[in-house]
C-alpha cells in the first residue's frame, strides 16, 4: 500500500492559481468535508452535513460559503435549490492529494496488539530522553514565600503544565489572596475552576481550596496539577521507560493506522480535524501504554502531559471560535510531549526541594454544576475568586473535544450534550429547548433592553443562533450562581468574579455592571467594580472592559 504525501508548495504552482492558505475557515472545512465524503463514501455530502461542519444553521451562510468556493474555481456550485448542487471540476482533481493524505485513506490498520509485535520484530533504537533535573533555578537570597510568589507569578510553576485559553493570570490570584489576608487554615472556593489556577495558587500558599467545574476535562486537569505527593524516582523511571518504548514504536507509527484507543470512539471526521495521522497514532499508542501502568500517583501526571501535548500539536486554532488550520506552525507531538514531561518533572522536583508535604494546601475537586453547589459543599467558605464563562459564544466542550475523547470522559454526542446542558449559557450552542434560567431575570430592565436591542440588530441575520435568548439565559444562570455563592460564603467574607464586557452588532453588554445589579437584588452587603484592563478589537469601535466584580456577604 502507498501513502501519498502533501507538498504545500504545489498549491502555488501551475495546478491552480488558488492558494489553499487563503481559504477562510468555513471554506476550508466545507472543502474538507466534500472531498472526504467523495473519497470515502463516493457521494456528495448532504446540505445538513455541510452546515454542521461550518457550524451554521442558516442556508444563507452555507450558500455564501459555497459560492465563494465556486468563484475560486474549486467547486461547481449551482445553488442550494438545484440538484445536483455540487461537483468538483475535473481540473481540480489534484486537490484529492492534499485531503486524502490528511484522511489517511490508504494506510494499513492495526491494533495495539499487532503494533507490539511489529515493534518487537524491528528492534529499533531509543532516541528520546528527559533533560535536566530542575531547569528553573531558585534565587538563593529570597525567602521561601517570596520565592514561591516569584515562581508562581513569573515562571508559572505548575500552571505551565497545561494551556487553557480562558485561564486568569496566576499572579492575579496570588495578589488577591494576599491582599484579602487569606491564610492557611481558611478555605478558598473557585466554582468555575477551569484549569485550576485558583487551586494551584492556594495550594502553593498552604491554603485549602475547593474547585468545581462541570467539564470533566477541567476537573481532571485541576486534580492532576494538584497531585504533588508523587515518588519522584518512580516518576522519572516511568517517564524514561515510556519515552524509550515511544522511541521504539515511533517509526512504525508513521506507516500504520491504529484502530483502537480514542481512535475507536472519537468520530473520524472530528478526529481528522484535530490531528494528522501520525500524532493520532502517537497519542493513541501512549494513551494505551499509560493505561497499562499501575496507578502509582504518577499516572495522572503522565496523562496530563499527553493531553496537553496533543492539543499543542493539533490543528486547532482558537480564534475565531474553535477552528482548524492544518497549516499552523507548531511543535511536533513528540517535542511537545517531551517538553511537558520535563516541565512536570522539573516543577515537582523544585517543589519537593522547597516544601514538605504538610506545607501544601489540600484541594478537593467536584465535577458538578455550581448552580446548586450548596448541596454538595459542606464547608463554609472564607474567600471566592473565580471567572465565570463570558457571554462570548465560546463553547467549552468544543474547545476541549479532543481531551474529552482522549481521557475517555465521553463516548458519543449524547455524553457531550449532557455536559452542555449543565453549563452556564455563555454560548448560543449551549441552549436547549428546556433551558429555563431566563425566568429569574425577567424583571431586570437592563438585561431585557440589551437582549431586545441585539434581537433587533440581528433580525433575519442571526443564522439560526438565538443571541437574545442566550443573554437572558446567561444572566439567569449567573443569578443562580450568585444565590449559591451567598449560601456557601461566610458572613462578612468576599467573592471576586473576573468578567468581561461583550458586544454584538456594536451593542454593548455591560456584564460587570449587570452582575452588580443582580447582586444588589440578592442583598449582598456590598458590591463594587474594579477595572482590570480594557480590550480593544479591530471588529468594532467599542472598548471592552475586563473587570472584577467584588461582592461582600
Ligand atoms: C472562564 S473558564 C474558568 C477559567 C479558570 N479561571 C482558569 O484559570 O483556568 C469558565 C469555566 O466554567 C466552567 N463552567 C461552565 N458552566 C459551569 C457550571 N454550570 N458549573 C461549573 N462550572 C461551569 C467551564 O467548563 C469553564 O471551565
Amino acid at each position: 500500500m502507498t501513502t501519498r504525501s502533501v507538498n504545500l508548495n504545489m498549491l502555488h504552482n501551475d495546478r491552480s492559481d488558488v492558494k489553499l492558505n487563503d481559504l477562510t475557515f468555513r471554506q476550508y472545512m466545507a472543502m474538507t468535508l466534500i472531498l472526504s465524503t467523495l473519497n470515502i463514501e463516493h457521494r456528495y455530502p448532504e446540505v445538513t452535513e455541510i452546515k454542521g461542519i461550518i457550524e451554521t444553521k442558516s442556508d444563507r451562510m452555507l450558500d455564501i460559503t459555497l459560492r465563494a468556493l465556486s468563484k475560486k474555481g474549486l467547486l461547481e456550485y449551482y445553488g442550494l435549490d438545484k440538484s445536483p448542487m455540487l461537483t468538483v471540476p475535473k481540473r481540480n482533481e489534484w486537490l484529492f492529494d492534499l485531503f486524502t493524505d490528511k484522511l489517511m485513506l490508504e494506510r494499513e490498520t492495526v491494533t495495539f496488539k499487532d503494533l507490539k509485535r511489529i515493534v518487537k520484530e524491528r528492534e529499533l533504537p531509543a532516541r528520546y530522553s528527559l533533560t535536566t533535573n530542575a531547569a528553573i533555578q531558585a534565587p538563593l537570597d529570597a525567602s521561601k514565600s517570596e520565592l514561591l510568589r516569584q515562581l508562581n507569578n513569573e515562571k508559572g510553576i505548575v500552571h505551565r503544565w497545561y494551556s487553557y485559553l480562558q485561564d486568569f493570570p496566576p499572579s492575579l490570584v496570588w495578589d488577591k489572596l494576599a491582599t484579602y489576608g487569606i491564610k492557611p487554615g481558611q478555605v478558598v472556593l473557585d466554582p468555575f475552576c477551569g484549569s485550576g489556577t485558583t487551586a494551584v495558587v492556594a495550594k502553593l500558599m498552604g491554603i485549602d481550596a475547593i474547585a468545581v467545574d462541570i467539564n470533566p476535562v477541567a476537573c481532571f486537569v485541576t486534580s492532576a496539577k494538584c497531585n504533588w505527593s508523587i515518588d519522584l524516582s518512580q516518576l522519572r523511571a516511568e517517564m524514561e521507560s515510556l519515552l524509550n518504548d515511544f522511541a521504539a514504536a515511533s517509526p512504525v507509527l508513521d506507516d500504520i493506522r491504529l484502530s483502537d484507543g480514542f481512535i475507536k470512539i472519537m468520530p473520524k471526521m472530528e478526529r481528522n480535524q484535530w490531528l494528522k495521522t501520525k500524532p493520532q497514532n502517537e497519542v493513541a499508542y501512549l494513551g494505551s501504554r499509560i493505561g497499562e501502568m499501575d496507578d502509582g500517583g504518577y499516572k495522572q501526571s503522565l496523562l496530563l502531559a499527553l493531553v496537553g501535548a496533543a492539543v499543542e500539536a493539533s490543528n486547532v486554532a482558537f480564534c475565531p471560535g474553535t477552528t482548524f488550520y492544518p497549516f499552523r506552525r507548531r511543535d511536533s507531538f513528540s517535542e511537545a510531549f517531551q517538553k511537558k514531561l520535563n516541565a512536570i518533572y522539573e516543577d515537582l522536583y523544585l517543589l519537593k526541594e522547597l516544601l514538605n508535604d504538610t506545607d501544601f494546601g489540600n484541594v478537593a475537586v467536584f465535577r458538578e454544576d455550581c448552580r446548586n453547589m450548596s448541596e454538595y459543599i459542606r464547608k463554609e467558605i472564607d474567600f471566592i475568586i473565580t471567572s465565570p464563562p463570558y457571554p462570548n459564544d465560546l463553547e467549552y466542550t468544543r474547545q476541549t473535544r479532543l481531551e474529552l475523547y482522549l481521557l475517555g470522559c465521553v463516548r458519543d454526542m449524547d455524553d457531550i450534550r449532557d455536559i452542555k446542558r449543565r453549563m452556564v449559557k455563555g454560548s448560543t450552542k449551549l441552549i436547549f429547548d428546556d433551558s429555563d434560567s431566563a425566568k429569574y431575570v425577567k424583571s431586570f430592565d437592563s438585561i431585557q433592553n440589551v437582549a431586545n436591542m441585539i434581537g433587533g440588530a440581528l433580525k433575519d441575520r442571526n443564522w439560526g443562533w438565538d443571541y437574545p435568548r442566550m443573554i437572558r439565559e446567561y444572566f439567569g444562570d449567573i443569578y443562580l450562581t450568585l444565590l449559591e455563592i451567598q449560601k456557601v460564603l461566610k458572613e462578612g467574607k468576599y467573592a471576586l468574579l473576573v468578567v468581561g464586557d461583550q458586544t454584538y452588532k456594536n451593542i454593548l453588554i455591560p456584564v460587570g455592571q449587570i452582575i452588580c445589579e443582580l447582586a444588589n437584588d440578592l442583598k449582598f452587603a456590598w458590591t463594587g467594580l474594579e477595572t482590570l484592563r480594557i480590550r480593544r478589537s479591530t471588529m468594532h469601535s467599542i472598548p471592552l472592559k475586563e473587570e472584577i466584580v467584588v461582592l461582600k456577604k
